[in-house]
């Protein structure tokens, strides 16, 4: 979702679109106003994140003379996917609660062009001092059975508001290229559940997975190869080694 979409969209619609026959309550009203502050706050903690990224990217590129970040996307979490989720897990569906609870209504997805590169800026990241990891999931060393891989970090970073400094969870999920139209496919698999042959396909799907990550290991070590004849190590390195 395209961060300077009002993350409130859907909210306003459906208060507009409520038949005027129905008053709506004074706290209900209160509510969506903090609800809608809070969506904000969460925007502006992608803003600052993708900015943190793109440092990285910038800095790595001029470095090495390639980009390791190819594409950043970001999403606040539509309402009605927060409130399913509240719902789901059977939590109450209030501002606190979202705040408490949730860990993904900010989200950002990096694809990066080569494995390493997935490593090298997540500890980047990691490794800033207003950076809070609060978890890690490696879903690259450890697939998911479907064969799903990416590497799953939930942040914490503060941000100023006129009011003072308060830290805001971000989901970043970092992933390559190939891992990315895996999962695209993946996804959309999961909203088509009625498919005669959708065994056949969740086998081949994840036949495919195994493939691309062989795959994005073996251009990794082409790189590599690549890397060391433009740069082959010094003397005192090979004497060292
Ligand atoms: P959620 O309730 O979905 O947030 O799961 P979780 O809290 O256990 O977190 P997890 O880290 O497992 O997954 C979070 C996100 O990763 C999901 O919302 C998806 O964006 C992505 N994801 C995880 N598993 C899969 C998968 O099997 N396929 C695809 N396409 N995406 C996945
Ligand atoms: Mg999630």
């Amino acid at each position: 979702m395209n961060i300077n979409m009002n993350p409130n969209g859907e909210l306003v619609q459906s208060a507009v679109n409520a038949p005027g026959v129905i008053e709506i309550p004074d706290s209900f009203i209160a509510e969506a106003k903090q609800f809608r502050e809070l969506m904000m706050m969460y925007t502006c903690a992608i803003r600052e994140t993708k900015t943190k990224l793109e440092v990285l990217n910038d800095e790595l590129a001029v470095r090495n003379q390639r980009n390791p970040i190819q594409m950043i996307k970001s999403r606040v979490k539509k309402p009605s996917s927060i409130t399913e989720k509240l719902q789901r897990r059977g939590l109450p569906v209030s501002v606190k609660s979202v705040k408490d609870n949730l860990d993904d209504v900010a989200g950002i997805r990096v694809i990066c062009s080569f494995l390493d590169d997935i490593y090298t800026v997540a500890n980047m990241l990691a490794r800033q001092d207003d950076v809070d990891v609060l978890m890690v999931k490696d879903y690259i060393r450890s697939p998911k059975a479907n064969g799903y891989r990416s590497y799953h970090m939930i942040i914490q970073v503060p941000i100023y508001f006129s009011n003072g400094k308060t830290k805001m969870r971000v989901e970043v999920q970092l992933r390559t290229l190939a891992m990315d139209f895996w999962a695209s496919l993946d996804h959309q698999m999961k909203y088509k559940k009625n498919l005669d042959d959708a065994d056949e396909i969740i086998e081949e799907l994840t036949a495919c997975a195994e493939m691309i990550a062989a795959a994005d290991l073996r251009m990794q070590r082409i790189r590599e190869k690549i890397d060391e004849r433009e740069n082959p190590p010094s003397p005192f390195q090979r004497d060292r080694d």
